[in-house]
C-alpha cells in the first residue's frame, strides 16, 4: 500500500485468491482512512489518489511467475526460518540479477536468510511497523555481506515511500523489537504473577508513560502468534536470558488460537 501510494508498481503475492481479496479490501479501507485526512477539503483529489494507488497494485498467487519483473522483493511471510529460506531459494533462481531481496522479519537473522540465496550482497532487512501506513519508521539492516550499494538502495526506497529509515546491525530484534518485545513479555509476567490486572497495566503505560497503546493492546494488535515466534526464537538462541523466557499464558492463548485482534480474541475480546 505505501509503496503503491508513492508511485511504485507493486505485485502483491499471497497463498490464495481469497487471502488476496481480503488484503485488497484491507488496503482499500486503509487508503480511505489515509485519504480522509490527507485530502480533507478535496474529496475528488482523494478519490483520484485511491484510484491511482490501486492501479499500481496487481496480485498473484505465484511468486516465481512474477519475480522476473521486480527490482525489489519484500518478503513478509510466516516468521519461520526454514519456510522463508525455502521461498528465497526458489525466488533466487528466477529473479533478475540486479533484484534486491529484503525481509520484513521481526526477529530472524537476515544473514541466515541471505545465505539461502546466491545474492548475499543484494540482500538486506527492511523492517516496517504496524500499522505501516501510520508508522513512520523503517529499520534497514545491513549484514556483513550486504553491499553498500544495496544498503543505500534500501535507504533510498524507504525514503521514497515516505518513511524515516534507521540502520541497525543484524542482531536479534534490531532496535525496536529488542526493546519492545521484552517489555511486552514483562507486562505478561506482571499479569501472570497477579501483581496487576491487564487493564490497569495498559492504562498505566498509556497514562504514565505516554504510550499510544498498552502492552496487552499492542500484543493483540501485533498478533500473539507473531509475538510467540519471536520470543521462542530468541529463547532458543539464549536459553538463560530471563528477558527471553517463554510465558505459559501466551503459549496457552496461542494454543487456543486466540491470536489477538485478527482472530477476534487474544488478551481481550473484539467484535
Ligand atoms: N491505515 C490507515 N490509517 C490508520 C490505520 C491503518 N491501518 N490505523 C490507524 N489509522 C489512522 C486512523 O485513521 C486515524 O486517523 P485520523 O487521525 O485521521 O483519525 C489515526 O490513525 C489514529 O487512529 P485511531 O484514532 O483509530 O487510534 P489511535 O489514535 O490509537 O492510533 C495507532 C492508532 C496509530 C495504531 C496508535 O494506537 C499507535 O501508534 N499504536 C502503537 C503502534 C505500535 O507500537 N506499533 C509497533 C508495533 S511493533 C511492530 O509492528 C514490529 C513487528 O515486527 C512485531
Amino acid at each position: 500500500q505505501v509503496a503503491a501510494a508513492s508511485g511504485h508498481t507493486v505485485v502483491l503475492v499471497d497463498q490464495s485468491d481469497e487471502i488476496l481479496k481480503k488484503s485488497t479490501k484491507g488496503i482499500e479501507e486503509s487508503l480511505k482512512r489515509v485519504t480522509k485526512k490527507k485530502f480533507a477539503d478535496k474529496p475528488e483529489a482523494g478519490a483520484e489518489f485511491i484510484e491511482k494507488t490501486l492501479k499500481n497494485i496487481t496480485t498473484s498467487t505465484d511468486a516465481v511467475a512474477v519475480v522476473h519483473s521486480t527490482d525489489l522483493v519484500i518478503e513478509a511471510i510466516v516468521e519461520n526460518q526454514e519456510i522463508k529460506n525455502e521461498l528465497f531459494k526458489r525466488l533466487d533462481k528466477f529473479a533478475p540479477e540486479h533484484t534486491i531481496f529484503a525481509s520484513n522479519t521481526s526477529s530472524l537473522q537476515i544473514t541466515q536468510l541471505a545465505n539461502s540465496t546466491t545474492r548475499q550482497d543484494r540482500f538486506g532487512g527492511l523492517h516496517f511497523f504496524n500499522p505501516v501506513p501510520m508508522m513512520k519508521l523503517v529499520e534497514v539492516i545491513k549484514t556483513p555481506m550486504t553491499s553498500q550499494k544495496t544498503f543505500e538502495s534500501l535507504v533510498d526506497f524507504s525514503k521514497a515511500v515516505g518513511k524515516s529509515p534507521v540502520s541497525c546491525k543484524d542482531t536479534p530484534g534490531f532496535i525496536v523489537n529488542r526493546l519492545l518485545v521484552p517489555y511486552m513479555m514483562e507486562a505478561v509476567r506482571l499479569f501472570e504473577r497477579g501483581d496487576a490486572s491487564k487493564e490497569d497495566i495498559d492504562v498505566a503505560m498509556k497514562l504514565g508513560a505516554g504510550y499510544p497503546m498498552g502492552p496487552f493492546e499492542l500484543l493483540d494488535y501485533v498478533g500473539l502468534d507473531t509475538s510467540k515466534y519471536i520470543i521462542d526464537g530468541w529463547h532458543s538462541l539464549e536459553p538463560n536470558n530471563p528477558l527471553f523466557a517463554p510465558s505459559p499464558l501466551l503459549n496457552k492463548l496461542v494454543e487456543e488460537k486466540k491470536l489477538g485482534k485478527k482472530t477476534g480474541e487474544g488478551f481481550y475480546k473484539y467484535k
